[in-house]
């Protein structure tokens, strides 16, 4: 049966019930992975990727995970396209989804993805935008609840728990903010001046979802997970020597890690740079789940790309 078009371009694409629903499917689907127990209800389905950016885990979490699924994958970049070359994206976005089931983009402005998607037949995903990264924050809100919390009731151990972010006000940002609006945590936020989140942006509608620190150790006061990104998010590499100055102070060390709760988690969405946003001791030490993290984006994003072409099951 068919689904009503559904699109997942940032986190409030879903609602908490739909979260709920979300990380259990996730969680079953991984135990069958780990148990080489076929999971393939995409047979025949085709996934276009296409990227504007580069990409690791995204890459492979998508292409892999429809290959699972039983489906197949288009990957596609601009420069092999003739979206390199000036085709308007509504035309893009018509023609390509005539041809698959589903369309996940990594590109630059919101703007874009919102203009494929509002020409697009078939769902369309959010693989990174300057603006928000959902697929990374589904991933991570699982890891912590793989850690700190049960599968069943997924949401249960979120409530009332502080996130610190401590770096740059980016896409990473945004989306944390957005799920604690809507999952009811808090966000500690510690930005250098001038880098600070933007609540607009961010489209937060509870102000009290996060609260900003100008210290990045009293951000992580109390904090139940600490987690930061790198200073210089792809697209803004011309101000890399600027970032590079202002962002100094904003470096999660065993300092930081002290201040919060002595369970305190750390994730971190990779690629990441030791030494500048986090030091070694801090990624490689025993706090660290950066590598579940990586991982989850598999089992999440089959969960969501099942949820998007077949509803619930
Ligand atoms: N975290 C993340 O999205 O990684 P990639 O840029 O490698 O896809
Ligand atoms: N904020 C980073 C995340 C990379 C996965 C970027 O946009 O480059």
């Amino acid at each position: 049966m068919s689904q009503p078009l559904k699109h997942y371009l940032h986190f409030g694409d879903a609602s908490a019930d739909d979260y709920a629903y979300l990380f259990s499917r996730a969680a079953l689907i991984k135990a069958k992975f780990k148990a080489y127990d076929k999971h393939q209800p995409l047979t025949d389905r085709t996934l276009a990727m296409i990227f504007e950016k580069a990409s690791t885990r995204t890459r492979i979490s998508f292409e892999a995970g429809m290959y699972q699924m039983g489906g197949a994958v288009v990957h596609l970049t601009t420069g092999d396209t003739q979206l390199g070359r000036a085709e308007p994206i509504e035309d893009s976005a018509k023609v390509i989804s005539r041809m698959v089931d589903l369309v996940m983009i990594r590109t630059y402005e919101q703007t874009k993805i919102e203009r494929f998607a509002a020409n697009s037949r078939v769902p369309v995903i959010n693989g990174l935008t300057n603006e928000f990264h959902p697929c990374q924050i589904l991933a991570d809100i699982f890891t912590f609840i793989e850690h700190r919390g049960d599968v069943n009731k997924p949401l249960d151990c979120l409530k009332g728990k502080v996130v610190a972010w401590v770096g740059d006000g980016n896409n990473m940002a945004n989306t944390w903010l957005q799920a604690a609006d809507l999952l009811g945590f808090t966000v500690h936020v510690s930005t250098p001046s001038g880098y600070e989140v933007n609540q607009a942006v961010a489209g937060v509608k509870n102000p009290h979802c996060f609260k900003v620190f100008t210290d990045p150790l009293q951000a992580c006061q109390g904090a139940d997970l600490v987690t930061t990104d790198v200073w210089t998010s792809m697209g803004y590499e011309a101000e890399n020597e600027a970032r590079r100055k202002a962002f100094g102070a904003w470096c999660v060390d065993s300092r930081l890690m002290a201040a919060a709760q002595p369970d305190a988690l750390f994730m971190h969405c990779l690629p990441a740079h030791r030494g500048e946003e986090v030091q070694a001791e801090v990624i490689d030490g025993p706090q660290s789940v950066v590598w579940d993290e990586a991982e989850n984006r598999l089992h999440v994003q089959k969960a969501l790309m099942e949820w998007l072409l077949l509803g619930r099951l």
